[in-house]
C-alpha cells in the first residue's frame, strides 16, 4: 500500500502518562519532518469515563478508515463487561504480527552491548486464543487450549522472513517447544522449515524456548530475527526489552492481515509499557518507547528519512545523562528530554 505524502493517522493518546508522552512524540515527529494529519480518538479508561465505552465506535471507524494508528498505553476499566481494549483491537483488526525491535542504546543502563534483535510474535493463536473452561462443575480443574494452525503459522513465519529481507537481516530463529508439544509446536516448526526453503538468502535455525531464554541472557548478540508463537513471544519480548534497558525504550508494531481485494492491512504502533499511574502529571515520563514506535510508523507510511532523523536524535539525547530521563538514570524531565531530541534533530 502506498500512502499519501501527508497521510491521516488515528491518534489514541491513551490513559495515565499517555497524553504527556504523546504530546512529546508529536513535537519530535514534526521537528524530524514527519508530515501527518492526526485524527484524535479515545480509548481505554478515558473513553469509558467520557463516553461510557472503552472502545467507542468512532475510534474503530477512524482506524478502519485510516488503517494506521499511534497508541499510548491504555488502562482496562475494572468491572463486569469490560474486556482489554488492546485485545479487542487485536481481534477486531486481525493484528496477527507483533513486532518488537530492541537494540543497545549508548547511555541507557544495561548489562549488555551489541544487542540488535527483532522479535516477531504471533498475536492471535496459541494459549491466548481464549479457549478455556472449567473441567468439572465444582471448578476444581480448568484447561486452556493452545490452538496452532498452519494458516496462522505460515503467515507469521512468512512475515518474519519478509521482514528480514526488507531490513537486510541475515538470520531467522524459530522458537518452539516441539520436543514436548509435538503436535501444536511441531506444526509450527514444520511450517517454518518448509517456508525457510523459499528464503535461501537468509539463515534459518530453530531453538527450544527454554534454551532460548538462557542463550538470550548469556549471548544475546547471536540472535537476529526471532519468530515465535503467542505465549513464548509474550514472555521473550519483555526479556529482550530487558537486555537493552527495559520497557521504557521498547517500541512495538501490531500488523494486520491484508484485506481481501488488496491493501496493506491495519497497523497499530504503541509503546509497550503501561499507564504509569504513579508518575502521572509529574512531567517526568519517558516518551522514548512511543517515539521509537512513531519512528516505526513513519517507516510504514513511507517517511523513512524522518524516522531515521528521529532515531539518530533519540540516540544523542539518551547518550547524555543530563538529557536522559530519570527512569534511565538521567536528570531530565519529559520537557528537557524532548527539547534535547529536537535540538539534536536541528544539528543533524
Ligand atoms: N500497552 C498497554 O496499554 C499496557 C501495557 C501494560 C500495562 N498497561 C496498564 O497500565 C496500568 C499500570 O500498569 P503497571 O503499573 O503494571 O505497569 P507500568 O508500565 O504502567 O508501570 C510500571 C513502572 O514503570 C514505570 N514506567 C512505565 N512507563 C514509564 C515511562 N514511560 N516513563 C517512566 N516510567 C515509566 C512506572 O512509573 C512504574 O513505576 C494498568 O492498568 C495496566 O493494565 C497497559
Amino acid at each position: 500500500m502506498t500512502f499519501s505524502a501527508r497521510p491521516t493517522v488515528t491518534l489514541i493518546e491513551g490513559d495515565g502518562i499517555g497524553p504527556e508522552i504523546a504530546a512529546a512524540t508529536l513535537e519530535v515527529i514534526a521537528a524530524a519532518g514527519g508530515t501527518i494529519d492526526w485524527d484524535r480518538q479515545l480509548a481505554g479508561q478515558t473513553a469509558a469515563d467520557k463516553v461510557g465505552d472503552p472502545l467507542p465506535a468512532a475510534t474503530v471507524a477512524s482506524l478502519t478508515a485510516h488503517q494506521v494508528a499511534l497508541k499510548g498505553p491504555l488502562g482496562t476499566p475494572i468491572g463486569a463487561g469490560f474486556r482489554s481494549v488492546n485485545v479487542a483491537l487485536r481481534q477486531q483488526f486481525d493484528l496477527y504480527a507483533n513486532v518488537r525491535p530492541v537494540r543497545t542504546i549508548a547511555g541507557v543502563p544495561s548489562r549488555y552491548t551489541g544487542v540488535d534483535i527483532v522479535l516477531v510474535r504471533e498475536n492471535t493463536e496459541d494459549l491466548y486464543a481464549g479457549v478455556e473452561h472449567y473441567v468439572d462443575p465444582r471448578r476444581t480443574a480448568a484447561e486452556s487450549i493452545a490452538i496452532i494452525t498452519r494458516y496462522g503459522s505460515e503467515r507469521i513465519i512468512v512475515y518474519a522472513f519478509e521482514y528480514a529481507r526488507r531490513h537486510g537481516r541475515k538470520k531467522v530463529t524459530l522458537v518452539h517447544k516441539a520436543n514436548i508439544l509435538k503436535l501444536s509446536n511441531g506444526l509450527f516448526l514444520d511450517t517454518g522449515r518448509e517456508i525457510a526453503k523459499r528464503y535461501p538468502d537468509i539463515t534459518f535455525d530453530d531453538m527450544i524456548v527454554d534454551a532460548t531464554a538462557m542463550k538470550l541472557v548469556v549471548a544475546p548478540e547471536r540472535f537476529d530475527v526471532i519468530v515465535t508463537m503467542n505465549l513464548f513471544g509474550d514472555i521473550l519480548s519483555d526479556l529482550t526489552a530487558g537486555l537493552v534497558g527495559g520497557l521504557g525504550v521498547a517500541p512495538a508494531a501490531n500488523l494486520g492481515a491484508a484485506p481481501e481485494g488488496g491493501g496493506a492491512g491495519c497497523a497499530l504502533f504503541e509503546a509497550v509499557h503501561g499507564t504509569a499511574p504513579d508518575i502521572v502529571g509529574k512531567g517526568i515520563a519517558n516518551p522514548t518507547g512511543l517515539m521509537l514506535s512513531a519512528a516505526m510508523l513513519l517507516d510504514h507510511v513511507g517517511q523513512g528519512a524522518a524516522a531515521a532523523r528521529m532515531r539518530a536524535a533519540i540516540d544523542v539525547a539518551l547518550a547524555d545523562a543530563t538529557t536522559r530521563t530519570r527512569d534511565l538514570g538521567g536528570q531530565a524531565d519529559t520537557r528537557g528530554y524532548t527539547d534535547a531530541v529536537i535540538r539534536a534533530i536541528g544539528k543533524a
